[in-house]
């Protein structure tokens, strides 16, 4: 199905060669599209643009969709859609189960997303990993794609060393640890680590123990990773996301991988020992990739080299999203470049960082506790239920998250996010809740709900319509750009319609028919409102 302004645009571009760049109209007396195309085209014909203007509009095919179209000022086209087309559209949405988004997607899309570390709680920064990515899963699944999340958690590394130590020289039972208490430990071991030359020897020693396997290390790492796993589950219940156990695939899973990612990188001539070390040089980075280290040891930028050569070889992606904080750009930029001179990533394979900016605090710094320690997701969500039910402090903070373009810092007001009047996710559930009431009262009255919507006299029922039969467009070009504000400021927008229209046109008070085709626009409004909160990872509540 393709959207009633495409198709108004494909006949207006038979007369004019030209895109005429279809906008929506600044004013309702203006119709429902407006166009500047007679303007341009003017200008390269030499001839007067109210003349062209009253050419295209003569010669235009437009009469099955359109009212007679106007030309106004200095020769704008102003496009009004016959209620009967619009009411048709409105129809499809009402009637289609997916509300007019398109399925059909068939790529293969790996998404990683959240990626917190062993041993330490998540903080605000894997939260807004977490809900971006659970909603770009929700939409490019929606559209069609297969969608593969890859939990990329800090399971591997130096630190555990220093940590397996910590455990071992207090005689720390592990398994009565929770993940906060794993973060005490953690900082423990980190002070007795800058004070005890002999402890960071035996921690260096460690590492070694564990990249060879040592059974005891191991077992103690295991135990670390048990008690992380099941701080991170309860986190993401909390949060009602969609990840789970399946998708995990920490930085240890690659560890097997590496020897052969080096051993293709030095075959292709990508990587060069350089000081004792491997590394790759890649055009446009003042640094090369670091990728074994002077002692032998992996590090972070080897591990996404792995598990990028995996996704694509194994996993047979399409696209592959990472969903990182915008401090790590350098980072995936290089990986990708580097993975694309290795042959990991072949051209047809899309690699693509979606960055993210901070949350800061009130006073413009990044987001702290009241005590200025770090801001854990624990801590925030306990914030937001302070002031709120769950179902909606959990739209507060994900709308919040997700309306801004991402790679935006933005303040975290709690006070705000929560009111249930302005661009907040409340205010969303609200208007879906209102539009629910509405429904049921209608059906306790035994007020039939037409099958299809008939009338469309009143500017808000067509303005309503109009963006009704727009969702489709809207949850696609998420999908392509990978921005969900626009999800929001479209459901935003659908919103505010809907205050007018109640404004405008009684709905349970009109004369039959009316009410009836009224009653099927607020059902398709529902729907559309119920998906699109969903695609957010929003609960949208009957009631509230
Ligand atoms: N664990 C990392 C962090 O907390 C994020 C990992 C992101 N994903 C990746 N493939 N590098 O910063």
């Amino acid at each position: 199905m393709s959207s009633l302004p495409q198709a108004l645009s494909r006949r207006i571009e038979a007369v004019t060669g030209i895109d005429p760049e279809l906008r929506p109209a600044t004013k309702p007396q203006f119709g429902h599209f407006q166009s500047n195309v007679a303007l341009r085209l003017a200008k390269t014909e030499g001839r007067p643009p109210r003349e062209v203007a009253q050419r295209v509009v003569e010669q235009a095919d437009l009469g099955d969709l359109c009212e007679p179209p106007e030309v106004a000022g200095p020769g704008f086209i102003n496009l009004r859609l016959r209620t009967d087309v619009l009411a048709r559209a409105a129809t499809e949405v009402l009637t289609d189960p997916a509300s007019g988004v398109p399925g059909g997607g068939g790529e293969t899309v790996v998404i990683d997303y959240s990626a917190p570390n062993v041993a330490k709680q998540m903080h605000v920064g894997h939260l807004r990993s977490t809900i971006i990515g659970d909603c770009l899963t929700r939409v490019l699944r929606a559209l069609g794609h297969t969608v593969v999340p890859q939990n990329h958690i800090g399971d591997w590394g130096r630190q555990f060393g220093m940590l397996v130590e910590q455990i071992l020289a207090e005689g720390l039972d592990v398994a009565g640890l929770d993940l906060a208490g794993a973060e005490e430990l953690y900082r423990r071991a980190n002070a007795h680590f800058a004070a005890d030359e002999a402890f960071a020897d035996a921690s260096r020693q460690r590492v070694v123990l564990l990249q060879s396997g040592d059974e005891q290390t191991l077992a103690i790492w295991r135990q670390l990773i048990d008690i992380s796993l099941a701080g991170f589950r309860a986190a993401y219940e909390r949060l009602g996301v969609l990840l789970t156990d399946a998708d995990l695939a920490g930085e240890s899973t690659y560890n097997d991988d590496l020897p052969a990612v080096v051993a293709e990188l030095e075959e292709s001539g990508a990587a060069v020992v350089d000081d004792g070390a491997l590394v790759v040089f890649v055009e446009g980075f003042n640094a090369p990739m670091i990728v074994r280290k002077r002692d032998g040891g992996f590090g972070y930028s080897a591990t996404d080299l792995a598990a990028l050569r995996h996704r694509v070889r194994d996993l047979h992606a399409d696209r592959i999203l990472y969903v990182v904080g915008a401090e790590q750009t350098f980072h995936f930029n290089q990986v990708f470049a580097v993975a694309r001179k290795a042959g990991f990533l072949p051209a047809e394979v899309r690699a693509e960082h979606v960055g993210y900016g901070m949350v800061l605090g009130s006073d413009g710094k990044r987001l702290r506790t009241r005590d200025g320690g770090t801001m854990k997701l624990a801590d925030l969500l306990d914030a937001a239920e302070e002031r709120a039910a769950r179902p909606i402090a959990l739209a507060a903070v994900k709308y919040a998250d997700l309306s801004n373009s991402l790679v935006k810092d933005y303040v975290f007001d709690l006070d705000r996010m929560v009111q249930t009047t302005g661009d907040t996710g409340p205010y969303l559930q609200y208007a879906h809740a209102r539009l629910c009431q509405l429904l049921r009262r209608a059906e306790a009255e035994g007020h039939p709900v037409s099958p299809s919507v008939t009338r469309l006299d009143e500017p808000a029922e067509q303005t309503l319509a109009l963006l009704l039969t727009r969702f489709g467009e809207v949850v696609v070009e998420v999908g392509t750009s990978l921005q969900p504000h626009r999800l929001c400021s479209y459901l935003y927008e659908l919103s505010g319609a809907l205050s007018v229209f109640y404004e405008q046109c009684p709905v349970l008070k009109s004369e039959e028919d009316v009410r009836a085709s009224r009653l099927a626009l607020c059902t398709a409004v529902r729907d559309v409102l119920a998906r699109g909160l969903d695609l957010l990872g929003i609960e949208a509540p009957e009631r509230m």
